[in-house]
């Protein structure tokens, strides 16, 4: 764990402006060599931080605002204080079965990867989307985004099917986990 403390705690409106410097940061630089070069050059070339900010702010506000809130958006710091990671989790309404659990985004500061800071964040929103009365936990991955697969295969998801997403107007494949209520949180 390299003697680091990490603290995962609920985002607040001031975490915006670091939240997003984060994610574009590390979005460009995860998926680079993941999605086609046009795809990555356009999000490089459109998308900022400010940018990025402004959407987060607006989601904290609207939790904030909301008296059960659809969306769980925690952060990790370091013992300094600093965000070094963000998840992002969702309600998700299924048919007429329970809601389910689901992860739109995981994101560790490059220089904070293996230090089990994204462990934290997945058990961490796993238990507040469980708090929220939803059933089990899935995500959607690149199936290029080999470290993030190994990742989630390691924290016990299973893979339950592909997918697609679209980027810029390139269809790129995905894969589907899944983790059934409690397995995550039981685990290490
Ligand atoms: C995927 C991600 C969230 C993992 O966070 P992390 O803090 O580095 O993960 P942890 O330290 O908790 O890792 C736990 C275990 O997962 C596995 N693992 C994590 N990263 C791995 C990698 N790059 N390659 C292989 N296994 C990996 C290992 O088993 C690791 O345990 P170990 O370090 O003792 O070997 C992080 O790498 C990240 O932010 N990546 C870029 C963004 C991204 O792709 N997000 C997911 C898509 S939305």
């Amino acid at each position: 764990m390299g003697g680091m403390r990490t603290v995962v705690r609920a985002a607040r409106p001031e975490d915006a402006p670091a939240l997003g410097l984060l994610m574009v940061e590390s979005w460009l630089a995860a998926h680079r060599e993941q999605i086609p070069d046009t795809a990555w050059q356009a999000r490089a070339a459109e998308w900022t931080p400010e940018a990025s900010a402004h959407g987060w702010a607006a989601l904290i506000a609207d939790i904030a605002a909301t008296d059960v809130p659809a969306d769980v958006l925690l952060v990790a710091e370091d013992d300094s204080g600093a965000v070094v990671g963000l998840v992002h989790g969702v309600v998700r309404g299924v048919g007429d079965g329970p809601p389910a659990g689901e992860i739109s985004s995981l994101y560790v500061a490059h220089d904070q990867h293996r230090r089990g800071v994204g462990t934290s964040l997945l058990k961490a929103a796993a238990q507040a989307l469980r708090d929220l009365d939803a059933v089990g936990l899935r995500l959607s991955v690149l199936t290029a985004n080999l470290p993030a697969r190994a990742f989630y295969e390691a924290r016990g998801g299973q893979q339950v099917g592909p997918g697609t997403t679209d980027e810029d107007g390139h269809l790129l494949p995905t894969t589907l986990y899944a983790w059934s209520d409690g397995s995550l949180l039981g685990g290490d």
